[in-house]
């Protein structure tokens, strides 16, 4: 965000930046989305959701999404909760769970928020380092070596922001072998469940068994997949007990989010699913071009993106040549003087890299790379 303000007050300044900083589809929200909500503002439905975790409709349609697409059954009424974006979903879940001193491991590079909130609940980050020669996934190995004690709970979040990676279903069950003997809850953030690329398969962490179905919390929301990231609506689906605790905080805290919001999402879950596909087809045809021009620039490693919308080469191999000792100068230096906003790697827990989205135009990607190019030689 703090990227895409300074591009921002550059662009008011007159200055032609391409920005490759927006953590948002560049889409317009599909138009049965958009009629739905009017519908329910025509309707009435204008008035506090009641419950306050959701309405009812909403809920069964997510019981639908997640029995069609991710093979996980839920009882409507009491394992599913309706918030303010997923990111609200993730806060209500550590708010719930944390004691102070409770461990938490977060993959790296990781989704900013989560050690920020972790922190915010008396928690502590537990950090493990993706292996860069793996497109940053860790190893059953590095999980198992990170757990102590105190670990309450573990992030997994496939397809990754930042990294672009996805976890095979192969490595999904994997780790959660690592898992199926404790108490720790997953974090199964599946915000780019619909986005992956290269034919490949999902598989969410909650079926990989009965065990981990009742020690995942799986979070989605309607920001990513269907372009709804303004109106701030996202879900989680977990065993009743972290269910309704993270209902109560709910109640004291934001009394959920718009009720019309709700039944837009819910049009959305039951329709037609093509209208993702054409978001999806277009995001990997973006990912496809842009990892083949930025691995033509020498000192810059990168995998091709397998889901989501994004990109982290690493390019400490260039350092040197720009005159940079960190991310945090490159992406400074790259907005200054290439006029391309990117976000540097450190924010994520990776320094060696920065991230670059893909959700604007071809025509603004060529534009960006043409300038990065240009910077790099
Ligand atoms: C991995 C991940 N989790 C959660 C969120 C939060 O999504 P929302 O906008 O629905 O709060 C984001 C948004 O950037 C994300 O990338």
């Amino acid at each position: 965000m703090a990227v895409t303000s300074r591009a921002g007050a550059m662009r008011r300044e007159g200055v032609d930046v391409v920005s490759f900083g927006a953590g948002e589809p560049d889409f317009p929200t599909p138009d049965l989305i958009r009629a739905a909500a009017y519908k329910a503002i025509d309707e009435g439905k204008t008035k506090y959701a009641t419950p306050a975790s959701g309405v009812l409709p909403l809920k069964e349609a997510v019981v639908r999404k997640l029995r069609r697409e991710n093979e996980l059954e839920y009882d409507a009424a009491n394992e599913v909760i309706v918030t303010v974006g997923g990111k609200e979903a993730l806060f209500l879940a550590f708010a719930s769970l944390l004691d102070p001193g409770d461990e938490v491991i977060i993959p790296a590079p990781y989704w900013v928020s989560y050690p920020e909130q972790v922190k915010l609940c008396d928690g502590v980050p537990v950090y493990v380092n993706g292996m860069p020669d793996q497109g940053f996934k860790i190893s059953p190995e590095q999980l198992e070596a990170a757990i102590t004690p105190r670990t309450k709970a573990v992030v997994f979040n496939s397809p990754s922001n930042p990294g672009g990676f996805a976890y095979t279903p192969e490595e999904t069950e994997k780790l959660s072998h690592v898992l199926e003997e404790s108490e720790i809850v997953v974090f199964s953030d599946e915000m780019y469940d619909r986005l992956l690329y290269g034919g490949r398969t999902y598989k969410s962490y909650a079926s990989c068994s009965e065990h981990a179905r009742r020690h995942t919390i799986t979070f989605n929301a309607g920001s990513k997949t269907y372009a709804m990231t303004g109106w701030r609506i996202g879900y989680a689906a977990a065993p009743r007990e972290i269910i309704s605790a993270m209902a109560k905080v709910q109640t004291q805290t934001t009394s959920g989010t718009s009720t019309f919001a709700q039944y837009a999402l819910a049009a959305a879950l039951d329709a037609d699913q093509s209208i993702v596909d054409e978001f999806r087809k277009e995001f990997e045809r973006r990912a496809v071009h842009i990892h083949k021009r930025l691995s033509s620039i020498d000192g810059v490693r990168c995998f091709e993106p397998q889901g989501a919308f994004y990109i982290f080469p690493d390019v400490s191999g260039t350092f040197d040549r720009v005159r940079v000792s960190n991310s945090i100068e490159f992406a400074s230096k790259l907005l200054e003087e290439a006029h391309v906003a990117v976000v540097p790697g450190a924010a994520f827990g990776m320094d060696s890299g920065i991230r670059l989205s893909f959700a604007t135009s071809m025509e603004q990607i060529d534009t960006g790379l043409d300038r990065m190019e240009q910077f790099l030689t």
